[in-house]
C-alpha cells in the first residue's frame, strides 16, 4: 500500500501508448508556463510532464517555433512536453495536433477550461463547454488525425452540477481522450472560491482513463489529500509551481531545498528569460512570474512593487540581492489567491 506522498508521485503511468515516469505533472499557464520558466523546473526535475502555454490552433501551423512567443520549446525538453491548444474548430484544430505530433512532443492537450474574456469570446476554452457536442467533435477529430496521447482539461463547465462534469468526462473518453486534467471550478469563477476536490472523485470513478487533478494545491499535505480523497492517477500544479519551481524535486523526493534556493531561482529566471527572450518579451514575463513569487514572502509586496515598476532587465539582479540581503521572512503556505 502506498503510504506517502513521494511514493504515490513515483510510480509509473500509462497515457495512451506512453508511459511517465512521475505523476506530478506542470499546468498549463500563459506567460508563465513559457519556455525559460520550464527550463527552470527541467533543471530541478521531480516531474512527469511540462505542459506548455495555451497556443492558437489557428497558428500552429504557420508558426516559427523561434520566432513564436508562445509555441516554442528546448529540444531537451520535447519527450516530456505536451502542447495545449485552444481553438473552436474540429479541422483547424486536427491540423494543428499533426504538427505537434510532427514535432515530436509527448502529447497534445486541448484547452476547455479557460474563462478568460478574451477566449471566451472567440467561442473557444471553456466557452465551448457550452456546446458538449462539439467539444466531443474536436476530441474525436484530433484522435483520428494524430496517434499520441491526448489529453483534454476542462473544468466544472457553466453551472455548479457535478453531473455535467461526469457526463463530459465519459464523452471525452469514448471519443479517444487519453487523460484528463479537471479543474472543479465552473467557468465564471475566477478562482476566488475554493475548488471542489469532491467532484474530481466522481469525475476520476466515471471513466476508465487516467484523470489529472487540479486546483488549490498549495502544499504538500494538500496534494496527498487531493490523491486520498479523490483517488486521481496525479495531480497538476499551477500557481505554487511559479511561486516554487523546485516543488517537483521537493515532493518527488531526493531533493532538499537550501535556504539560498529563493534568490537563485529567481537570478537564474531572469537569466533564463533573457536568454529566450527579447528585453521586453523578457520583462513582461518575469514581472508575471514575480507577482507569484513574491507571496512566498511576508512582506514581498515590496519585491513585487519594485519589480512590476522596472522599465528593463537590467536592475532585476540588483532588486533581487537587495531583497535577499535583508533575509525576508518566508511564509509557510503562499497566498496564491488573487487574479489579474
Ligand atoms: C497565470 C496563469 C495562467 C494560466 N493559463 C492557463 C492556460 O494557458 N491554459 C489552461 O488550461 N489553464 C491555464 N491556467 C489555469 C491553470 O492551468 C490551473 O488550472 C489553475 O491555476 C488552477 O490550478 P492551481 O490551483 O494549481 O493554480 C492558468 C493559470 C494561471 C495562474
Amino acid at each position: 500500500m502506498i503510504t506517502e506522498l513521494s511514493d504515490f508521485l513515483n510510480q509509473p503511468l500509462s497515457v495512451g501508448e506512453k508511459t511517465i515516469q512521475k505523476r506530478l505533472v506542470l499546468a498549463p499557464m500563459t506567460m508563465v508556463g513559457n519556455v525559460a520558466f520550464r527550463e527552470l523546473v527541467s533543471n530541478f526535475g521531480g516531474y512527469g510532464l511540462l505542459f506548455t502555454e495555451m497556443c492558437s490552433a489557428k497558428r500552429i501551423p504557420h508558426e516559427n517555433r523561434y520566432i513564436s512567443p508562445y509555441f516554442r520549446w528546448r529540444d531537451a525538453e520535447r519527450d516530456r512536453l505536451v502542447c495545449q491548444i485552444f481553438g473552436a474548430d474540429p479541422k483547424i484544430m486536427a491540423t494543428a495536433a499533426q504538427r505537434i505530433e510532427e514535432e515530436g512532443f509527448f502529447g497534445i492537450d486541448i484547452n476547455f477550461g479557460c474563462s478568460v474574456f478574451s477566449i471566451c469570446r472567440q467561442n473557444c476554452g471553456a466557452q465551448i463547454l457550452k456546446n458538449p457536442d462539439l467539444a466531443v467533435r474536436i476530441v474525436a477529430g484530433i484522435r483520428e488525425a494524430v496517434s499520441i496521447p491526448l489529453f483534454v482539461k476542462y473544468r466544472t463547465g457553466w453551472q455548479d452540477d457535478s453531473q455535467v462534469a461526469v457526463e463530459l468526462a465519459k464523452g471525452f473518453e469514448d471519443a479517444g481522450a487519453d487523460a484528463l486534467t479537471f479543474h472543479p471550478r465552473v467557468a465564471p469563477d475566477r478562482r476566488n472560491r475554493p475548488a471542489k476536490w469532491s467532484y474530481i472523485g466522481l469525475v476520476k470513478h466515471s471513466v476508465s482513463i487516467p484523470v489529472f487533478g487540479n486546483g488549490d494545491v498549495f502544499d504538500s499535505q494538500d496534494c496527498w489529500k487531493m490523491i486520498q480523497t479523490t483517488g486521481c492517477d496525479g495531480v497538476a500544479i499551477g500557481r505554487l509551481a511559479i511561486a516554487r519551481p523546485w516543488t517537483f524535486a521537493l515532493w518527488a523526493g531526493g531533493f532538499k531545498a537550501t535556504p539560498t534556493i529563493y534568490l537563485e531561482s529567481a537570478l537564474k529566471l531572469a537569466q533564463l528569460v533573457a536568454g529566450h527572450y527579447d528585453s521586453a518579451a523578457a520583462l513582461k514575463r518575469f514581472k508575471r512570474f514575480a507577482l507569484y513569487f513574491s507571496a512566498n514572502f511576508r512582506f514581498g509586496h515590496t519585491l513585487f512593487s519594485r519589480i512590476q515598476n522596472l522599465e528593463n532587465m537590467t536592475a532585476v539582479e540588483d532588486i533581487l540581492y537587495h531583497f535577499f540581503a535583508e533575509s525576508p521572512e518566508l511564509v509557510s503556505r503562499p497566498n496564491l489567491n488573487f487574479f489579474i
